[in-house]
This record gives C-alpha cells, structure tokens and sequence, in this order.
C-alpha cells in the first residue's frame, strides 16, 4: 500500500447500484437480500430461478415477493428483467416495457450456466424479439460464452464475443447491450471499441482473483463461477478497464448465493456470494490499484446513465478499519459460505452512514 492510500481513512460515496445480482427465492432471498439492500439503493435481479421469469406477470409476482423481503425501513429498489427464450414474444417485450418495472432482458445460451436449461440455442430465432427490444428502449443483457463442449472452459467468452456478440451488435446498433461479468482482455478491448450502447459489468472478484485462486493449496469451490476466473494478464485487463474511469464499464456483484452443500460436492455449482460485502470488495481493488477517486464512477454513475436512470443522491461511507467476515450465513434450511469467509477486510462500510 502506498503512502498515498495511508492518507485516505475514509471515502464518502454516492449510493451505488449493483447492475447484476442474484437474489434467489423464498427463505433464500430472505436470508440475502438484507445484505443487498444495506450496501445498494438498486438492483438488477436476474431472472434465473426454477421456472425461469419469461413473463412480465412473474417478474411482477417476484418483485412483489422480494418487496415483502425487505427488511423495515430498507430503501431498496429491485429493478426486474425476463428471461430470454426462443418462445419470448414481442408482445411481451411491449408488456414488461408498459409494466415498468423492467428494465432488461437476459439472454442465457442453453447450458452455459446455473439455471439457463430454458435459454437460447439459436440466436436468429430471437431477432423478432431484438427488434421488439429496439422499439421499446429494453436492454440485452448477456451472458457471454459459448456453450459449444469443444470450446476451451477458459476460450469460452472470448469465441462468443467473435462468433455471435460481434454480428449481433452490428445487425442490432440501435440494440442496448450489457456484456455481463466480463473477464478477459478481449471483452475489455470489444467493449471500449463498440458504439456507445455497448456496455458491460464487472464483479468484485474477477477484479481480486486469477484463476490460481481456484487451486491454492487444493480445489476451492467457493472461487467457482461462471464466466471462470481467468489468467493474471486478463484480471489486470479487467481491473484497468474497472479503474479507467470509462463509464462503458460499471459495478455488477453476479452474487450468486448457492448452499454450502452445493458447492463443496462432487458437481459443484457455479456461483459466488459476495453481496455481504460487495463494496468492500471492490474498495479494496480500487485501493490496490490507487484508483479510489474512480469508484465513485464505477459504482454510482456510470450504470444508472447507462440504463438512464437517475443518479442515487444518498451519500454512504466507506472507511479503512479492518473486520473480519463471518465463517458463514444462514441459508434457509441451509448454510451459505460468503467470498473471504473468516478472512480479513480492509475496508468497511459504516453501518446505515446518512451523509458524510
Ligand atoms: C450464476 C448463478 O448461480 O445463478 N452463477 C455464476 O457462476 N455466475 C449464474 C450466472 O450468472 O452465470
Ligand atoms: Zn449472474
């Protein structure tokens, strides 16, 4: 750390968004979203639970039941999305537009990922939808890599971007598009050059972690997800894009809460649980590569233009005093082990901070 970071004890913010989260149902969303809601005015909640959220009626009901979650006094908003199926029409594109209450749509390749059985096998046959999309200034969110086997695990995101991400953005410019939890060099240098309606998000840990994290000391289940962590020279292509102050480039946790016994077991999900303590997480990145004045930015701004929401006016603040995080949470009948579980944090977000 340098001289430089000592000095900043202290980081008064506007109140961040998290473009990209997964808040899970039932007992399960009771146990996450307090974490969310205590760190984020908004949320974009992805729509991949069982049954997917393909309707604007579901999407409603399930804002409805995140509403109800919300601890007393939360000031929280969930922004909802549609899952995205070769059965999605354009009238419901027009619906979930005139409900609003969405505010994208998600495609998932089939197979790439938790919960994405009901995805997109063949793109062309959503153009119809793309078109609807277009008309009704609702966002493509994607997430990007190939499901094809033959494909390299670590290839998979940079083939999408040349095989499909490439001729959609040039057969849709009008289209919004959100390259989701973006890991490589190549996505990075895909979203910097695209028009300005290409967007993308990043999480906390592919800022932290290359993809030796998955096997220090032995395999590390709680480092799996999906799009994989990837090598040193991508984290770094990542990271620079994060701190660079170019607002194509803002704040989405992928939080992805999956039950103890789901990750530590023979198949283990994909999906890791940061929204604990997302913000710190990314504090601590900034700080790393002393770019704290750029968080703001990233974290505040830059998604709501974007999405062309309005900016938070709440102010939170960060400060530099070490806690450590719990071994892990409840998960409904479950247990839920967090990203850094019984580990030291650097920064801390100052409990329900009004203005700084
Ligand atoms: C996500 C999940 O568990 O829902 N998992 C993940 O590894 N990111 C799905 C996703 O966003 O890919
Ligand atoms: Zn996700």
């Amino acid at each position: 750390m340098t001289a430089q970071n000592d000095a900043v004890s202290t980081l008064s913010l506007t109140r961040p968004d998290d473009w990209h989260l997964h808040l899970r149902d039932g007992d399960r969303l009771a146990a996450v979203l307090p974490h969310t809601a205590a760190q984020f005015a908004r949320a974009m909640v992805m729509p991949n639970l069982t049954p997917p959220i393909v309707t604007t009626k579901a999407a409603l009901a399930y804002r409805d039941r995140i509403l109800a979650a919300l601890p007393a006094h939360a000031d929280f908003q969930p922004l909802m999305t549609l899952y995205l199926t070769e059965e999605t029409t354009p009238s419901e594109i027009r619906r979930a537009r005139e409900s609003g209450a969405v505010y994208g749509v998600k495609l998932y390749p089939a197979g790439a990922t938790t919960h994405s059985e009901a995805g997109v096998k063949e793109l062309s046959r959503v153009y119809p939808v793309l078109e609807a999309m277009v008309e009704q200034g609702l966002p493509l969110l994607l997430h990007g890599e190939v499901t094809d086997p033959t494909v390299d695990v670590f290839d998979r995101e940079r083939v999408f971007i040349e095989r499909h991400l490439v001729p959609l953005v040039a057969r849709f410019p009008s289209l919004k598009v959100v390259l989701e939890h973006i890991t490589t060099r190549e996505a990075v240098a895909f979203v910097r050059e695209a028009h300005p309606f290409v967007a993308a998000t990043i999480t906390p840990q592919h800022l932290l972690f290359d993809r030796n994290a998955l096997f220090q000391g032995g395999l590390r289940p709680h480092h799996y997800c999906l799009p994989v962590l990837k090598r040193e020279v991508h984290r770094r292509a990542v990271l620079e894009a994060a701190v660079s102050g170019n607002p194509k480039f803002f704040l989405g946790t992928d939080s992805a809460p999956h039950p103890r016994s789901g990750k530590e077991s023979r198949c283990g999900c994909a999906g890791i649980y940061s929204a604990h303590a997302a913000l710190e997480l990314y504090a601590e990145a900034f700080d790393n590569a002393n770019a704290l004045d750029r968080l703001e930015g990233f974290a505040s701004y830059a998604g709501a233009d974007f999405y062309g929401l309005p900016r938070n006016q709440a102010k939170i603040t960060l400060e530099r005093v070490a806690w450590q995080v719990p071994e892990e949470f409840p998960f409904g009948a479950e247990r839920l082990l967090p990203l850094r579980a019984g580990e030291r944090m650097l920064w801390r977000l100052r409990a329900n901070s009004p203005s700084a």
